[in-house]
């Protein structure tokens, strides 16, 4: 069969339709910087700014020189991308970067094992997985443990009172026999329930089979709840994760022995393998977790000896004015979770970091992936955090820098148009510009596109054709307006963002949504 390009799409041709519905369906050919270019009909290329940036991969823009010339380099030496089950030195040497990082940034001496993935996905799958291995163990440490309770108390002969046998619905001639078999199903049952995942209300981890269900988001996960364990989602607010954590508890009954009588006593199941959070919320709208609340998610993961699983795929390699956004709140995590940026804007490579202490060897054998840890991805891993750590972490002043020059042109615009503008929030170069709610506008194109939660891309369309700048919508949050350029975004482009947002906030006080559609 054949087709000429324009006539039939057999990728994703769906999507095309809703990109042509707001402009968005546009062909860039090529990337520099802050910077992609399309080409119109008539060849000439055609600049514009770009403030998506990968959705967070580009902290150094599209195609950096130093790591495009790394990549050619690479591919010109002939380096064995795919060398699999071999020694993997560059890996390595990755993994000791990113722990100097961690040492410096978030005060942690005990070291992190690196596993690497190839998407962001993929390194929350690997956080579940290896969560679940670690409970696994746990698990079977307090099933021993309770086996062996049971046979010392046995071994006491203990006198068998009512009160035990009301609890366990047996007759009172019930044996010590029948009294631990009685205890030790109920206790089988008890260890044998899945996991629980914990996780935040607007958190985004993902869209594979499991990690769609750490997204709270309910039109991406509720479809396929029936494929993986479930998360119970949280809301940000005091006192919810101990709430939680109560509704979860889960217990084996064991034996104590008081005055030569047998009593049953709880202990607590592992039944949470872990509790994932944003340090900054991405997709669900740029906001940055409050440090009071990790302390929380902190002292409860310790207390209930489960990790905490910080996903930096979005917040970490250096955008936020520190290689890790953790490190403002003060979250330790005990997996830390990197992707996007890794690649340099590249390759494609993520990777899961678990502490030590924590780390489960068993792991390597059981899990692997034919593209990971290749020597492509990782080598450029290794340069972009060379290059972030390099001049004294000069690109991490940079980010807060331009970060706050961009910030400040976002609250300039809000200060002059207060009615449209809601909230401009984030950190460094990961910041929100949120409008107001216009679900109830006078004007149906706008209430309309609002209800439907596609607003955002209304005004991306308008951005885009009018004043030739890209930005998108959070998607989880439409109203919220993301940008994640690079840190080398120049003054002019801080300037034409302002005048484009200042154009998108005249039309929305007028309340014209036609004009946000047509020009
Ligand atoms: N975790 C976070 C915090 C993310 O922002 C993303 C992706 C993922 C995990 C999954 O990574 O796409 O490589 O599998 N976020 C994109 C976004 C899609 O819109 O922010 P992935």
């Amino acid at each position: 069969m054949t087709a000429s390009n324009t006539e039939v799409d057999l990728s994703e041709p769906h999507m095309r339709g809703m990109l042509a519905s707001v402009g968005l369906d546009v062909e860039y050919v090529r990337g520099v910087g802050d910077i992609l270019f399309y080409r119109t009909d008539n060849g000439i290329e055609v600049p514009v700014l770009d403030l998506v940036g990968g959705y967070g991969c580009l902290v150094f823009g599209h195609n950096h020189p130093a790591l495009v010339e790394k990549a050619r380099q690479l591919l010109a030496d002939q380096v064995p991308i795919h060398a699999q089950f071999s020694f993997h030195p560059y890996a390595n040497s990755l993994a000791i970067e990113l722990n100097s990082v961690i040492q410096r940034e978030l005060k942690v001496e005990e070291p992190y094992t690196a596993l690497f993935g190839n998407s962001g996905a993929e390194a929350v799958e690997i956080a579940m997985k290896h969560a679940e291995l670690d409970r696994g163990t746990r698990i079977s440490d307090l099933q021993a443990h309770v086996v062996e309770a049971w046979r010392a108390a046995e071994n006491l002969a203990p006198f068998i009172g009512s009160d035990v046998y009301d609890r366990l619905g047996l007759p009172n001639s019930a044996g010590f026999d029948q009294v631990a078999r009685t205890v030790q199903r109920a206790n089988e049952v008890s260890l044998s329930r899945g996991p629980v995942f914990l996780a935040l209300e607007g958190g985004f981890h993902g869209k594979l089979a499991g990690s769609v269900q750490m997204t709270h988001n309910p039109g991406y996960r509720t479809p396929f709840s029936r494929l993986a364990t479930q998360a119970r989602f949280i809301a940000i607010k005091p006192g919810a994760v101990q709430a939680a954590l109560a509704a979860e508890r889960m217990e084996v009954i064991l034996p104590e022995i008081i005055d030569g009588a047998l009593r049953l006593t709880g202990m607590a199941v592992p039944r949470i393998a872990g509790f994932f959070v944003e340090p900054i919320q991405g997709e669900g709208g740029i906001k940055v977790l409050d440090p009071d609340f990790a302390d929380e998610i902190r002292s409860a993961a310790d207390a209930g000896g489960f990790p905490v699983i910080v996903d930096e795929i979005q917040s970490g390699m250096g955008r936020t004015g520190k290689f890790f956004a953790a490190a403002h709140i003060g979250l330790i995590g005990d997996y830390i979770l990197l992707a996007k940026g890794i690649g340099g804007g590249i390759a494609k490579s993520s990777v899961a970091m678990i502490r030590s202490s924590r780390y489960n060897g068993q792991f390597e054998l059981l899990h692997s992936s034919t593209f990971a840890k290749d020597a492509f991805s990782v080598n450029l891993g290794l340069s972009v955090v060379r290059m972030l750590e390099a001049n004294g972490g000069g690109a991490y002043a940079q980010a807060e820098e331009r970060g706050a020059a961009l910030r400040a042109e976002f609250e300039s615009v809000r200060a002059q148009y207060p009615d449209v503008v809601s909230d401009v929030r984030g950190l460094g170069l990961m910041l929100g510009f949120e409008l107001k709610d216009l679900s109830n506008s006078a004007d149906p194109i706008l209430s309309q596109n609002a209800a439907q939660g596609i607003i955002g891309y209304v005004f991306a369309g308008y951005l885009l054709r009018e004043y030739g700048v890209r930005i998108f919508p959070t998607a989880s949050n439409p109203h919220t307006l993301r940008a994640e350029p690079s840190i080398n975004l120049s003054d002019s482009a801080i300037a034409q963002v302002g005048e484009a947002l200042r154009g998108l906030c005249v039309l929305l006080r007028k309340g014209d949504g036609a004009a946000l559609l047509t020009g």
